[in-house]
């Protein structure tokens, strides 16, 4: 046999070993055995050493030629076997639609987030600043500059947590007061702000009380405001948020910033006014403090009284939450248990 018979016939059987295999592995075996170091290409290609001279190009090229072939033929063949492993991995999967899909726990913005904004939309719409305050906050405006002086029986009852003789974190929103009105320039119009925050009280805690809590302090300032103002700007706030009928009712009260000071009750959402479980058979929710801001707190920070009057107020989102929602124990607010927030998702 010449040479070239014999890569013929290699050749031939390699194609038929190609044919009929029908896995990578032993593909694979075909490949290393036929175009190996040591396969028979490489050995037909040794003898190449007796051939006459002229002969050895065209067996040459023919080796090549065979060669080529082959590698072709073994990737196609296993471009066929790879296709083939795949779809019947596809054809073996089955996924069941009807099975329940993964859920992705979705977050909300905590209630108490937003009850204050609501209320900042509310006094944005009527012109109002939304200004904050520090949490760690001075003696000097705590308490001082909100006519509550060192010794005042006062300050007993937001007895609070001291960082040092004279820092302590907030026990009100109030400070954000004096700390506005010292910087407004009157020239530029009234002053009309609201401040949300957090603010901190040595309280122990228990169903109505906790440690911290949060207020929105309002205020504003000008020549001319009158209780009448203040009345009007409290009904207003109250019927957008707790209905259009509602009704503000004034309490003599007392704070020492204020003065006079009050109480201000909101007729009841839930009956209207005719007495039941929310408003304690009164037809009234006490809803927030208020007042005429105390002319020694204008002349603290700057004001002239005889010239500027103004009316404040502080109120409580908890409560107000609590009350919207019938939410009875307030440290539900800050316990983080999802179950308690996830029920405020839709509001
Ligand atoms: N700062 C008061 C408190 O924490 C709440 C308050 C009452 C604020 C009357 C006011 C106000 O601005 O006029 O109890």
């Amino acid at each position: 046999m010449t040479l070239e018979e014999q890569l013929e016939n290699l050749e031939e059987e390699t194609m038929e070993k190609i044919s009929n295999t029908s896995d990578l592995d032993s593909l694979n075996n075909i490949r290393v055995k036929t175009l190996g170091k040591k396969g028979p290409i490489t050995e037909v290609l040794r003898g190449m050493k007796d051939l006459a001279p002229e002969d050895r190009p065209k067996v040459g090229s023919f080796a090549n030629q065979v060669r080529n072939h082959l590698t072709q033929q073994i990737e196609k063949k296993r471009a066929k076997l790879e296709e083939e492993a795949l779809n019947q991995a596809l054809a073996e999967e089955s996924i069941d639609v009807t099975l329940p899909g993964k859920q992705i726990p979705q977050g909300t913005r905590h209630i108490l987030t937003k009850i204050v904004e609501e209320i900042e939309d509310i006094f944005v719409g009527m012109g109002y600043q939304i200004i904050e305050g520090p949490e760690v906050e001075q003696d000097h405006y705590n308490f001082e500059r909100m006519n509550i002086p060192k010794n005042h029986p006062a300050r007993d009852m937001q007895d609070t947590f001291y960082i040092s003789d004279e820092l302590l974190i907030r026990t009100h929103t109030s400070p954000v007061q004096a700390r506005t009105m010292e910087k407004h320039d009157f020239s530029k119009g009234p002053l009309r702000m609201i401040s949300p925050g957090k603010v901190f009280r040595r309280d122990t805690d228990d169903a109505t009380h906790s440690h911290q809590f949060h207020q929105i302090e309002g205020l504003v300032v000008d020549k001319h405001i009158t209780m009448g103002d203040l009345k009007g700007t409290l009904e207003e706030l109250m019927k957008k948020m707790f209905g259009e009928d509602r009704e503000v009712r004034l309490r003599p009260s007392y704070f020492p910033f204020t003065e006079p000071s009050v109480e201000a009750d909101v007729s009841c959402f839930k009956c209207g006014g005719k007495g039941c479980s929310v408003c304690k058979h009164s037809g009234w929710i006490e809803i927030l403090g208020s007042g005429m801001v105390h002319p020694d707190v204008l002349e603290m920070s700057g004001i002239d009284p005889k010239e500027y009057s103004g009316f404040a107020f502080g109120l409580g989102p908890d409560r107000i939450a609590m009350l919207r929602y019938g939410v009875e124990d307030i440290r539900s607010f800050y316990l983080n248990d999802t179950r308690f927030i996830d029920q405020f998702k839709g509001e």
